[in-house]
């Protein structure tokens, strides 16, 4: 989903880029990781293991993907001196207080078998000696793979109630605005280090169902707002994925803007297949 628009974003920005699926390359194949890193000055991964609930039951193979192959990314890049752009998550920072945005510098305390898997990617990355920068993003949506939005709006159309959950906060974040994120950083040339690539404002998936439904010409009241724990899933959710962006305003590079105007921006384009 971030990788189609990302390659989309570059090429836009007048970059060289190579864009490659999963039949392209195995993250975890050390030598063919080696091979195409070999003659970019650039990398930025958005493979994962993002299935989260199944990461419960099969965290090695999570771990292969989100933590051996940044490692083997970054080894790489660290050889040949190519800047590497991770992207991770807000899993990584665990179920931390409600009220202030969280910090690029939080220490870390993942949050089920996908933030651990998250979090050893992330400290592979900062071990490799690699010129990374570490974006973190949360609760993304895109044209180009199944969110949030897009179950919505089917299930709009198919159903009276929809019962969605108040009391998880985050930043809804479209993945056009996460590639010209990364666009951005690199012109700017920013420092290594981490940064966080999520809307501004927050919300709860209660009220970003109810936007959704609006968008699809639907009325926001049928959306009932319920908890996590009538709600449950097999991996634990963070309440409160609120990041701060501290540490790109630290770097004059402007943080995604709120939340709320980048969906009324996104919403044609992520909806039109859904
Ligand atoms: N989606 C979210 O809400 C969200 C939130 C926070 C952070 N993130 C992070 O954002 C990044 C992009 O996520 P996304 O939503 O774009 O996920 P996505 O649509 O699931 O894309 C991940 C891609 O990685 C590929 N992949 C899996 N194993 C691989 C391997 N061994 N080698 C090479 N490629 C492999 C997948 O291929 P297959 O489809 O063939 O398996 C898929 O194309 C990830 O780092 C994710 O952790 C996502």
């Amino acid at each position: 989903m971030l990788g189609t628009d990302l390659v989309t974003a570059l090429l836009e920005a007048d970059h060289d880029v190579t864009g490659l699926s999963r039949a392209d390359l195995d993250v975890t194949d050390a030598a063919a990781v080696d091979a195409v890193v070999a003659g970019h000055d650039v990398v930025v991964n958005t493979a994962a293991w993002t299935a989260v609930d199944d990461a419960e039951t099969h965290e090695g193979d999570a771990f292969a993907v989100n933590a051996v192959g940044p490692a083997l990314l970054a080894a790489a890049c660290a050889r040949t001196g190519a800047r590497l752009v991770h992207v991770s998550t807000d899993y990584v920072v665990g179920d931390v207080p409600a009220g202030t945005p969280v910090p690029s510098d939080v220490p870390l305390a993942p949050l089920g078998a996908y933030g651990r898997t998250k979090a050893a990617g992330e400290w592979a990355v900062r071990a490799s000696g690699a010129d990374a920068i570490v974006l973190r993003t949360a609760w993304l949506y895109g044209a180009h793979g199944g969110c949030f939005p897009k179950t919505m709006a089917r299930l709009a159309r198919e159903r009276d109630v929809l019962r969605v959950v108040e009391d998880q906060v985050g930043q809804p974040t479209w993945t056009v605005d996460v590639a010209d994120l990364v666009v951005r950083l690199l012109a700017a040339g920013a420092p290594a280090g981490t940064y966080h690539a999520t809307s501004s404002g927050w919300t709860s998936w209660y009220e970003f169902a109810m936007e959704v439904v609006r968008s699809v010409g639907r009325d926001p009241d049928m959306v009932d707002p319920t908890t996590s724990a009538e709600f449950a899933r097999p991996a634990p959710r963070p309440t409160w994925s609120v990041l701060a962006h501290d540490s790109l305003k630290a770097v004059g590079v402007a943080p995604i803007g709120a939340w709320r105007l980048r969906w009324a921006e996104a919403s044609d384009e992520v909806l039109a297949d859904a």
